[in-house]
């Protein structure tokens, strides 16, 4: 099909509802197999004039190429991408969007929405100064269109990494289930159809369950986070105590090798309770990588969570247009795939959710470790306070107990709150059933064939 635009572009911006969802499918190389009435309303294209034509027929010229660039790389490598994106109306219009693009079977479907997120006025900017490099590099420089593209998605990923994102991906990770949960808080009607019957009503009520159970989940990871903040922030704070405690036993340890002739126990003392103080640094060492890694891990089982309450939200979507008799009843064959969409996020996410459980449980023995540790070096320091008294070794040493006394005692205030908050964290393993959720899914793809 050749190029359907037919004017140029003008200022005039159309906006969507937040109850909306656009809905379109593709193959492997862009081109449109299946599109839903929110897409042929707002885009002023027929549904036919759509079907077979490439999906760059709604590219507006004010995207930079480098943001296609970053969608197509993780589109090729089979995983699922999310961008913010203006298209282009039939009649030279443009609309804005949040698009999710998923790889499925031997194409693509994408949901797309209306944004609200606090970021995605960043994002205009991004965009914007990345196009401006483009250009110049095209107009000015005769750069070629690939490379120029390079250097626009160069540009976005280096205004992402200022913003302190380390890539597209991790911005990405956050910005979808900010704008997924920014939207059920503006949606006011919801899908729910109460007057609802036969295939429609299952597929509504299916959603419905499978939504609640998303909700709860994702509010859950909320929490979750909440305290793994907390329990990194304090974890810091320790180290933070336990390397001045170091730095304070290795000034004793130096010391009392001076009185080491008239009196060897206290060097020997020093020497060993340094040991159990190396571990419990070593072990907060490890916690701050192990809550790295949480985070990251985190931050996908969200969006894995909020993709797959997207792809249920459409299915809920068409269901409630055929209701309405916006939409003719065979638009529920969509139905099925979109299952298959929101059921290979499901898949990712039990493999997510076990790896932040593992991560939890490694995190949780290693604030125990860290008690340990400390409690140890605590009761060799006692003994090494009591051999300097013993010893008259106070007049040489006793400058250097002082230090060591005063951060024992702030560290151990801290360390109760650690272990307090491991208690809490360990308590609070992610519960989630993937089968069950699959079941419901099960139930929704095949409510449309009984139409
Ligand atoms: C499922 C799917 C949905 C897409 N949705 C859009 C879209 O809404 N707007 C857009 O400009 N490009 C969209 N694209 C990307 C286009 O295929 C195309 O790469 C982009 O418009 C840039 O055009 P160009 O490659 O001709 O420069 C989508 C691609 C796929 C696979």
């Amino acid at each position: 099909m050749g190029d359907l635009r037919t004017s140029g572009v003008d200022g005039r911006e159309r906006a969507m509802g937040a109850e909306e969802l656009f809905f379109s499918t593709t193959d492997r190389r862009g081109v449109i197999r299946q599109g839903n009435s929110v897409f042929v309303r707002i885009s002023g294209y027929s549904l036919d004039e759509l079907v077979g034509a490439p999906h760059n027929t709604v590219r507006h010229p004010d995207m930079p190429a480098g943001l296609f660039r970053l969608i197509w790389d993780r589109l090729n490598a089979g995983r699922p991408v999310g961008a913010y994106m203006k298209n282009r109306t039939k009649d030279g219009g443009s609309y804005w969007v949040f698009a999710v693009i998923s790889p499925l079977h031997d194409g693509y479907v994408s949901v797309r929405m209306a944004p609200c997120g606090p970021l995605f006025e960043f994002a205009k900017r991004v965009y914007a100064q990345a196009l401006r490099l483009e250009r110049e590099a095209v107009q000015r420089d005769g750069m070629n269109r690939h490379d120029a593209a390079l250097l626009g998605m160069a540009e976005i990923e280096a205004s992402l990494w200022k913003r302190g994102y380390a890539s597209y991906e991790e911005f990405m990770l956050h910005v979808l289930p900010q704008e997924v949960s920014a939207r059920s808080r503006l949606r006011k009607r919801g899908y729910a159809r109460p007057g609802a019957q036969g295939s429609i009503a299952e597929v509504l009520s299916g959603t419905g369950a499978l939504d609640g159970m998303l909700d709860e989940l994702v509010g859950r990871l909320a929490g979750y986070q909440k305290l793994g903040e907390e329990l990194s922030t304090t974890s810091a704070k320790v180290l933070d105590i336990a390397h001045r405690l170091n730095a304070s036993v290795a000034a004793a340890t130096e010391a009392s090798e001076l009185v080491a002739e008239s009196a060897p126990v206290l060097a020997n003392v020093a020497r060993v309770m340094a040991g159990p103080m190396n571990k419990a640094v070593d072990a907060l060492e490890r916690l701050q990588t192990e809550f790295g890694r949480l985070r990251t891990d985190v931050a996908h089982l969200r969006f894995q969570i909020s993709l797959a309450s997207l792809y249920n939200d459409m299915a809920a979507a068409f269901a409630a247009e055929v209701f309405d008799r916006v939409a003719p009843p065979e638009s529920l064959t969509a139905v099925p795939l979109l299952c298959d969409a929101a059921g290979s996020c499901i898949a990712e996410m039990s493999e997510q959710v076990q790896r932040v459980n593992a991560a939890l449980r490694d995190i949780a023995h290693l604030v125990t470790q860290t008690g340990t540790s400390l409690e140890e070096f605590r009761r060799f320091i006692g003994q090494w306070r009591n051999l300097v008294l013993r010893h008259d070794a106070g007049r040489v040493l006793g400058d250097k107990v002082h230090p060591i006394d005063e951060e024992i005692s702030v560290s151990w205030e801290w360390m109760e709150l650690l272990r307090n908050l491991g208690r809490q964290y360990e308590s609070a393993i992610v519960p989630c059933d993937p089968a069950l959720l699959q079941t419901h899914l099960n139930k929704i793809r095949i409510a449309p064939a009984s139409l």
